[in-house]
């Protein structure tokens, strides 16, 4: 029997997900997009020109805006919806909704003021359905065009885990399961805090031992902080946590990295947003992170310079001293 999955969202990652799924014969594939010109767009161009140049997408994935026939008949959700918008995109589709599909959340943020994780957005605004959180380094420009990943399927029902191992894995991507939610949606959000850093020490020009050192102490605290909120450690020694950590620190692709280089070259916040046409994940997940482990006395010193650095005017210079500068630890 097919299974019909509907992706919510239409950016880059919702785009590469509609291509994995249809390597497999048995699946059919339905991308619902908000606004109806990028639907049409897309489904004439079969091309996400604004998201994601230059990668065709699959004559059998359906593009439309039209919310009721995208969910009729799904199986399975995917949602792949930047952190921000979610609350309010979920609560505009929520009436639409009846059936208790499971839901696969491919977002890697915290959702600012209520520290929320997006399986716990999800859950609260669709009611307590199953939630898969896919996770990893995974960058939508690379499996979209089919080079070799590896993620993680990660839910408290390890059976819906291992359903979605199997709706995704093909020869050139291979999913593991992990029943440690928390700490899988935790890391997807640390990592990109780590990465503006990690793009800082790319645009102040400081080189590979710098670099190095700062995602061996960044995947530190990562772990201090999801151990704090339930996460098992071994998480962070996982895809979900090195892995992505990895990828999202060196990539040129790389959103959040990208965020840290411009403002390492001394531009302003306000400019590199204003010039980005998809969402860094890693500043609003600066702010939660910085506060939520301020309030609960947390040592999270890499995230408190990023914090200073995005939005209390601190030069990324002095950071670096703060950092360098610290009372020595053994
Ligand atoms: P970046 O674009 O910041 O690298 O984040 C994408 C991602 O999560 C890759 O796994």
């Amino acid at each position: 029997m097919s299974i019909k999955t509907t992706i919510l969202g239409s950016g880059a990652m919702a785009t590469a997900c509609s291509i994995l799924l249809t390597d497999h014969p048995d699946q059919s594939v339905t991308i619902w997009a908000r606004n109806p010109e990028h639907a049409r767009n897309m489904s004439e161009q079969r091309e996400n020109r604004r998201l994601l140049p230059g990668v065709t997408i699959p004559d059998a994935v359906e593009i439309t805006s039209d919310l009721p026939a995208a969910l009729d008949g799904a199986d399975y959700l995917i949602v792949a919806i930047p952190t921000e918008f979610l609350r309010e995109s979920l609560e505009a589709i929520a009436p639409e909704l009846k059936e208790n599909r499971p839901v696969i959340s491919v977002v890697k943020g915290l959702e600012t003021g209520t520290f929320q994780r997006p399986s716990q957005i999800i859950g609260e605004i669709l009611g307590n359905r199953a939630v898969v959180a896919l996770s990893g380094p995974s960058h939508a420009e690379e499996i979209a065009r089919r080079l070799p990943a590896s993620v993680v399927a990660a839910s408290g029902d390890v059976a819906l885990a291992r359903r979605v191992q199997s709706m995704f894995s093909t020869d050139r991507f291979r999913v593991y399961t992990n029943p440690d939610l928390i700490g899988v949606e935790l890391a997807g959000a640390l990592k990109n805090v780590i990465a503006i850093a990690a793009g800082i020490c790319d645009g102040l020009g400081f080189g590979d031992n710098a670099k190095s050192a700062l995602m061996t102490r960044g995947i530190v605290e990562m772990s201090r902080f999801g151990v704090s909120q339930g996460a098992e450690s071994t998480t962070f020694a996982g895809l979900a946590g090195i892995g992505d950590l990895i990828t999202t620190c060196i990539s040129p692709f790389g959103r959040n990295r990208m965020v840290g280089e411009r403002l390492g070259k001394g531009e302003t916040l306000d400019a590199i947003l204003g010039s980005m046409e998809a969402v860094a994940e890693g500043v609003n997940a600066a702010r939660s992170i910085y506060e939520l482990a301020d309030n609960q006395g947390i040592d999270m010193p890499i995230t408190a310079e990023v914090y200073a650095v995005l939005f209390e005017d601190k030069s990324a210079v002095e950071a670096t001293t703060s950092l360098m500068l610290r009372p020595p630890k053994m």
